[in-house]
């Protein structure tokens, strides 16, 4: 039997307010933080905090919104939960989660009390039209809207069931007729963003008209706001949002949020994917994406932003892969550039040209394409760092000078000094590899000291020795190799050399030897490949990285470009494991592989670069 916890005497608080503080939290998040839990099915199970139990009878569900201890016999909400493990007042709990929660916590006065009651009166409004739009998509004057939504868009009647989709008839009062019906007034629907007057006065009319409707729900589930998108192209406004209003604001509001954010599982990692528009939204859940959401019309707000990563760690923005799309993704970096912590970052995923994620995923292969869009998506440093080098040439040490500066003023603005100062040292790294590629291209390009050639012009062919700096990472951090070695041994580098120094790498680790840079070098300069022992002599010094950190990530993605693009053999499939580690069992098998694989390859290498060295 489960006592339940309940509040002694509470402080009047206005109705709902409980209900929505405990619509924005997850119970697992709540709880999971006092006691480690598993997931077992739908419920979450650990040990309990109350008592010394050994075998875990502690419960939490995420639907119910509750917990439930076997061995204390407690049970609750999350309120009740704190009280108990805190020893809190409820009052307090309250006001602790409703922090949390991001939410003021209401003064129980009357006022408080009547704007609650009023905005729950305009919910009902808003609730009541939903139905009304839906009942509208199924009747005779429905046809085309249903027509548009079937065959324009490949939804079925059970897709817009899924996303409430409706219709607001061709008529300019029929949803205010309906309304006022109901005994809903002209200032409630006004209020609500249902119907308006004209400035000249007249009558007040309905807002949408001959609109397919989206619903747009809070994070609690309930109907704010309405998106609408007329079905004739030449209509003025394709897309239609209600107003803003003491209901919606539209910067802190995302379509789809509730049901994207309770798809990601309590501890998993990654997070929302965040696309342009309702349409992307809806494709994107068909096709099985249950976590994307959208902002409404705008570009991503911080507010917004904030809500994106309450869901996860890592959300993925996708844009289309043109300059506006570029544009739109650089917009959002510099929105969530400052508020990135170590357990926060955004990643971007850009799209085939002129292609948002509804039209990916109508092509065929479109599901495919678009996962993998998404597993590739770009961690924020990438762009962050190819705004700033491509933003002028590099052609003189005043520009070289001025990329320093903008770097480092982007990671200024960074407000957590750790990932700030992580990012400066990945920037600065980046930058003078950069400039390293650049000398070596002049250098090849030019032969004569002093050669005048420019060096951007050299940087525009491709690096001879593209790839030497991701070795060189790898060289300095075993947890690289550790992780992430299998790709880094199917990497095809058309430089031989460096090709055989990741060769040169592996066979020492082959054989337990210590692994350093003099030591490869030596090892070169004793086989007669001067060249070699040259690259990895003057290579500038590497920071040593941690697997599953940001700038491993882009390590690795730099990686699996050699991999993706430059494997002559298509049947030899590389998938990257990020968080597989090896035994050393594995490891010796997969050494033992690499070391016969190279000899091939550098032949192949050998011979297309004989042209031009000398
Ligand atoms: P897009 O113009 O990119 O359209 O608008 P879309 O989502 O691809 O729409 P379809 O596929 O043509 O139906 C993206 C988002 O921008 C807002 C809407 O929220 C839309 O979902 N928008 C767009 C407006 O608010 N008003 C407009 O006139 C157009
Ligand atoms: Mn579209």
């Amino acid at each position: 039997m489960i006592r339940q916890i309940g509040p002694m005497s509470m402080t009047r608080l206005p109705d709902g307010f409980l209900d929505e503080l405990k619509s924005r939290l997850r119970p697992s998040d709540v709880i999971g933080r006092k006691v480690k839990l598993k997931r077992q099915g739908k419920e979450w199970v650990g040990l309990s905090p109350f008592t010394s139990e050994k075998t875990p009878s502690f419960y939490v569900n995420d639907q119910k919104g509750i917990f439930k201890d076997f061995s204390s016999g407690l049970g609750g909400d999350i309120i009740a939960f704190l009280m108990e493990a805190e020893r809190l007042e409820f009052m307090e709990a309250v006001e602790q989660l409703a922090e949390e929660a991001g939410l003021d916590l209401p003064r129980a006065s009357p006022e408080e009390a009547a704007r609650y009651d009023r905005l729950s009166r305009l919910k009902q409004a808003c609730a009541a039209a939903t139905r009304f739009f839906q009942e509208r998509l199924h009747a005779p004057d429905g046809a085309a809207a249903r027509a548009y939504l079937e065959n324009m868009r490949g939804l079925s009647p059970e897709a817009w069931a899924r996303w409430s989709l409706g219709f607001a008839p061709d008529d300019w009062r029929q949803l205010f007729a309906h309304l006022t019906a109901q005994g809903f007034s002209e200032a409630e629907l006004t209020a609500a963003g249902l119907a308006r007057r004209s400035d000249k006065g007249g009558e007040p009319y309905d807002v949408f008209r001959n609109r397919i409707i989206f619903p747009i729900t809070d994070p609690r589930g309930d109907v704010i706001a309405f998106g609408g998108r007329a079905m004739d192209p030449d209509d003025k406004a394709k897309y239609l949002n209600s107003p803003e209003g003491d209901l919606f604001h539209k910067s802190r509001v995302l379509y789809n949020y509730r049901r994207a954010r309770s798809a990601i599982e309590y501890g998993e990692r990654g997070g929302l994917i965040v696309c342009e528009g309702y349409m992307d939204v809806i494709a994107l859940g068909e096709a099985g994406f249950a976590n994307a959401v959208a902002p409404l019309g705008t570009a991503l707000t911080p507010e917004q932003l904030h809500l994106v990563w309450k869901a996860g760690p890592d959300p993925v923005m996708c844009f289309d892969g043109d300059g506006a799309g570029l544009r739109a993704a650089f917009r959002t970096l510099d929105v969530a550039l400052p508020q990135a912590q170590p357990d926060r970052s955004v990643y971007f995923c850009l799209l085939p040209e002129g292609m948002d994620p509804d039209d990916v995923l109508r092509q065929s292969g479109g599901h495919e394409t678009l996962s993998r869009a998404l597993e590739q998506a770009r961690p924020m440093i990438e762009l962050l760092w190819q705004r700033e080098r491509d933003a002028e040439p590099l052609d003189t040490p005043e520009r070289k000078a001025g990329l320093e500066a903008r770097l480092r003023s982007a990671a200024a603005r960074i407000e957590h000094p750790g990932v700030r100062s992580a990012y400066e040292r990945d920037l600065v790294s980046r930058m003078r590899d950069h400039f390293w590629q650049l000398v070596m291209a002049s250098r090849k390009g030019g032969r004569v000291p002093g050669s005048r050639r420019s060096p951007l012009g050299a940087n525009k062919r491709p690096a001879k020795t593209a790839g030497l700096g991701l070795v060189m990472r790898a060289l300095v951090s075993p947890d690289l190799i550790d992780h992430h070695g299998e790709v880094l041994a199917a990497a095809h580098f058309p430089d031989a050399d460096v090709a055989a120094i990741r060769d040169a790498l592996f066979d020492a680790l082959n054989r337990g030897e210590v692994v350093d840079r003099a030591t490869l070098s030596a090892h070169f300069t004793q086989a007669g490949n001067a060249r070699a022992a040259r690259l990895l002599e003057d290579y500038p010094d590497m920071p040593v990285l941690e697997a599953g950190t940001p700038a491993a990530r882009e390590w690795l993605i730099a990686l699996e470009h050699f991999v993706v693009a430059e494997d002559p053999d298509p049947a030899r499939e590389v998938r990257v494991r990020p968080e597989a580690t090896r035994s050393p069992e594995e490891w010796r098998v997969l050494h033992r592989r690499v070391s016969e694989r190279p000899a091939r390859i550098a032949r192949l290498n050998e011979a297309a670069e004989d042209v031009d060295r000398s």
